[in-house]
């Protein structure tokens, strides 16, 4: 995810701002860039790669000022380059931005003012903002002032104006020439925080960025816009109305800082899923309130036409998203879909059939054995490869011909959580993109799924309140030595999905079925106590996954089900029942696993495993 700083004080900012860059590091990025008013003019640098090359850069042209603003890239709109490197500028350079999140309409914004004779330089959503404010400014100050007259006040309202205008999430830091001692930040659905020191003041994407200069910290809200000066902060709405400061005294050390005050990674990116669900659809769904679902895959209708096969390719938790995505495109497009272990799919032959499309899915977008199986097909004439990524940039996204990337942010924690749920949300949203290109579905439900779409971050925060209830159940459950998961349909994954968790990061024995194949062989490990992790939400077998479960208790099993928030014929036959919200069948993956990453979680910590760096396990596997 990216990484904002700001500084406006006494002291040179370069330095200051690099050194909160570098704290910032953690967050994970491919390029970095700084801006300081410098002698009354606004300069920059930027480089690909780490902050260190910056840090050269600066070293052999130094930036001196006191006011500056700093950015770690990690790449959504347009390749890791130094064009699309924040900060970004107006036309004449004498604004500059640095945004996190996303611009939903940046591409009308870009478009009307092309017409007006701007013109751009990154592939970047971000830059319509310096573009935005420029225009702006021009239309307030032509009545009468010179440009050079303009003031704080009127920085302001240009940048009100601006935000306005802006659709998405964002947080941003932005710099005037014309108003040298000040930065404006402002925030919606993308954190933002302010830090106020002794004759200094900070803007950062989080606390982590300055918390070795000050404590004292204003945490925006939604809608809010901010100005910081060396002497002092002021706080409005985006109605220009003026706003209380309230400051919070931050006890976090650095290291807590960074995880957000969560204790581990892997908890903060849990607890991250909703925004990565909401911000991969935002950058599939646009606009969200759109009246038509339009969704970019980089083939064509006439090609979706010809399909008679998905195959799809990945490893791990993304095999997993995978198999969820078999039953999804299946269900929803009608075309018979295939999923391979890669490490197994580039060594099997299989027959390449003429039009195939190969899905290969991957966070890091660097797995060998993907990378491997998306080359194998090629070299025997595969059609058309679409990667699923994370990671804009990767060695796959270079190798596949179209890439739809998943907008969950770095993923720190070696055990995968929201880029999983990133992986789903993509396999859904293609899913009812190929149903209603090849009619299966009409226009209509294809919109009326997309809304349903719409409606799971919400429900996945619905679901992640169940975390302190599952604490305490795990806890209880944490010394025994072997698991089960099981799950049905498109939630037979999830039951996979949930044994490699608790497998990864606890150590401990966990084994996933599909609920009807027990009494085919692993029914005859249950034993007295034994936990069995059921999924039993609203389906059309939930029936069956209720007797499977029943079978199990039968047998002695520590049974806990994972149930719909709506009456099911279990009572008395579980021993506990986590309720999450419901929706589609076929949607349902994305809440299921929730509860199931929370459990392995907190059999982890119970256990004191070393939750975000698991033995033997890498985060990124790129040997064979
Ligand atoms: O980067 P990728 O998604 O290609 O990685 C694939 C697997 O190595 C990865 O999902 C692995 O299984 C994780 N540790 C799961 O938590």
């Amino acid at each position: 995810m990216c990484g904002i700083i700001g500084y406006v004080g006494d002291k040179d900012s370069a330095p200051i701002v690099m050194a909160g860059l570098r704290r910032l590091e953690y967050r994970g990025y491919d390029s970095a860039g700084i801006a300081v008013i410098s002698k009354g003019r606004l300069q920059r640098r930027r480089s690909v790669g780490k902050v260190e090359l910056l840090s050269k850069m600066l070293e052999e042209e130094p930036l001196k000022g006191n006011v500056g603003i700093g950015h770690t890239r990690w790449a959504t709109h347009g390749k890791p380059s130094q064009d699309n490197a924040h900060p970004h500028t107006d036309c004449g350079g004498k604004i500059v931005v640095v945004h996190n999140g996303i611009i939903e309409n940046y591409i009308e914004i870009r478009e009307r003012l092309q017409a007006e004779g701007h013109k751009f330089s990154s592939e970047t959503d971000t830059e319509v903002i310096a573009h935005l404010v420029e225009h702006h400014l021009k239309r307030l100050g032509s009545g009468g002032k010179a440009l050079s007259d303009v003031t704080e006040p009127l920085f302001f309202e240009a940048v009100r104006q601006t935000v306005r205008e802006m659709e998405g999430a964002y947080a941003v830091g932005i710099l005037w020439e014309g108003c040298p001692g000040t930065i404006i930040g402002a925030r919606k659905q993308s954190p933002l925080v302010v830090g106020a020191g002794q004759g200094e003041n900070f803007l950062a994407s989080d606390v982590s960025a300055f918390l070795e200069r000050t404590r004292k910290v204003l945490f925006l809200d939604d809608g809010d816009i901010v100005l910081l000066n060396a002497s002092g902060i002021k706080l409005f709405n985006v109605d220009g109305k003026k706003r209380e400061i309230s400051y919070t005294n931050v006890q976090w050390d650095q290291t807590m800082a960074e995880k957000g005050g969560y204790k581990h990674f892997m908890l903060k990116e849990i607890h991250e899923q909703p925004t990565a669900v909401e911000d991969t659809l935002r950058g599939a769904l646009l606009p969200l309130d759109d009246k038509t679902m339009k969704a970019e895959f980089g083939f064509d209708s006439e090609f979706v036409k010809k399909i008679e096969k998905i195959q799809i390719v990945a490893c791990g938790t993304a095999y997993h998203a995978g198999m969820v995505g078999e039953y999804v495109i299946e269900h929803f497009s009608g075309i018979p879909v295939h999923v391979d272990l890669a490490s197994e799919f580039r060594y099997r032959e299989a027959p390449v059939r003429k039009n195939t499309l190969l899905i290969a899915i991957s966070q890091s977008g660097e797995t060998a054995d993907t990378l491997a199986a998306v080359r194998e097909n090629k070299k025997n004439g595969g059609v058309h490869t679409l990667a699923i990524c994370n990671v804009v940039g990767s060695s796959l996204t270079r190798e596949a011909q179209s890439t739809f990337h998943t907008r969950c942010g770095p993923e720190i924690g070696v055990a995968s959580t929201k880029a999983f749920v990133g992986q789903l949300t993509a396999l859904f949203v293609l899913a009812l993109h190929l149903g209603v290109a090849r009619g299966r579905l009409s226009a209509d439900e294809g919109l009326k799924y997309a809304h349903e779409l719409l409606k799971l971050p919400q429900f996945m925060r619905d679901a992640l309140k169940l975390d302190g209830d599952i604490k305490a159940m795990a806890e209880r459950l944490a010394q025994r030595g072997h698991y089960l998961f099981l799950g049905r349909n498109a939630n037979y994954p999830i039951a996979l999905e949930g044994a490699l968790k608790l497998k990864e990061i606890s150590y401990l024995h966990a084994e996933g079925f599909a609920g009807g194949e027990m009494k085919h062989g692993p029914i005859a490990i249950i034993d007295e106590g034994m936990p069995v992790l059921g999924i039993a939400v609203k389906s059309q077998i939930l029936d069956k996954m209720l007797s499977n479960l029943q079978e199990a208790k039968a047998r002695g099993a520590h049974v806990v089900a994972i149930v719909s928030q709506s009456k099911h014929k279990l009572k008395g036959d579980i021993d506990a029942e986590l309720a999450i919200p419901v929706t589609d069948e076929y949607f349902s993956p994305a809440l299921t696993v929730i509860p199931l990453q929370l459990f392995a979680y907190y059999v982890a910590a119970a256990r004191g495993c070393d939750i975000d760096k698991p033995r033997n396990l890498a985060k990124s596997v790129t040997v064979e």
